[in-house]
């Protein structure tokens, strides 16, 4: 089965974790997408969204599903977001899309954060890919060299400006075998806005999309795991 089509089922598997009459708060990322396409076939059960990004926001939209300011919204119970890398812990590496730091603003607020991924994604160590950093633009050079004293490599994301109007490191060859210490050292750079690394809140389920269904991964040990076959 191709990388879309396990997207596609964890998008639509995610559906089981929505509550009518509720606020969702909604991703960014082609499995994303498809969540958006499967939460428009009840959009008339819910209240409304609320977005991490311009992109979901149009795509949410153009469905006619109501996008609320986060500030106006009090309880938010559940957000559903893709991920670049999740590791056993449900801590994630995200920003592949460069909406890290809207993301993680709703994910702080929700009370359960699910994420769905196809299989591809799980790794043991996170690292595989780059680490995103969102920076403000005055001090790309600045945090590029407290980003090597960490040991890292960052490489300036071309032609990207986020939509808070920030550039993007891409971080690569970091330690990550402490990823919630590593991910306080980067936020606590000047210059900073957010770093990419989901550690300290990650998320509390998983939906992998495999070969052989949808398997779910829950952060609480006292939640049986399973595989579904949707
Ligand atoms: C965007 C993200 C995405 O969730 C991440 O990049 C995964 O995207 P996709 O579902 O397209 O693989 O963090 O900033």
């Amino acid at each position: 089965m191709m990388h879309d089509d396990l997207k596609k089922k964890v998008g639509w598997a995610a559906l089981e974790y929505v509550m009518s009459g509720t606020i969702v708060g909604v991703g960014t990322g082609s499995t994303i997408a498809y969540f958006i396409d499967a939460l428009a076939s009840i959009k008339n059960e819910i209240i409304g969204t609320v977005s991490s990004s311009e992109t979901s926001s149009a795509r949410l939209q153009a469905y006619g599903i109501p996008v609320f300011d986060l500030n106006d919204v009090n309880i938010l119970s559940l957000y559903v977001d893709g991920a670049d890398e999740i590791n056993n812990q449900l801590q994630m590496i995200k920003g592949g899309g460069a909406a890290l730091t809207r993301e993680k603003i709703i994910a702080a607020v929700s009370d359960c954060f699910v994420c769905v991924v196809d299989s591809s994604k799980q790794v043991n160590i996170l690292g595989r890919v780059p680490l995103p950093v969102e920076v403000i633009p005055m001090a790309r050079a600045y945090v590029s060299r407290q980003l090597v004293r960490l040991g890292g490599s960052p490489k300036y994301r071309q032609n990207v400006v986020t939509d808070n109007g920030n550039i993007i490191l891409d971080v690569h060859h970091l330690n990550m075998s402490n990823p919630i210490q590593l991910e306080k050292a980067i936020n606590a750079l000047t210059g900073v806005v957010t770093v990419g690394l989901f550690a300290n809140r990650g998320a509390d389920v998983a939906l992998i999309g495999t070969t052989h269904g949808v398997q779910v991964i829950n952060k609480d040990p006292l939640v049986p795991n399973a595989i579904t076959f949707l």
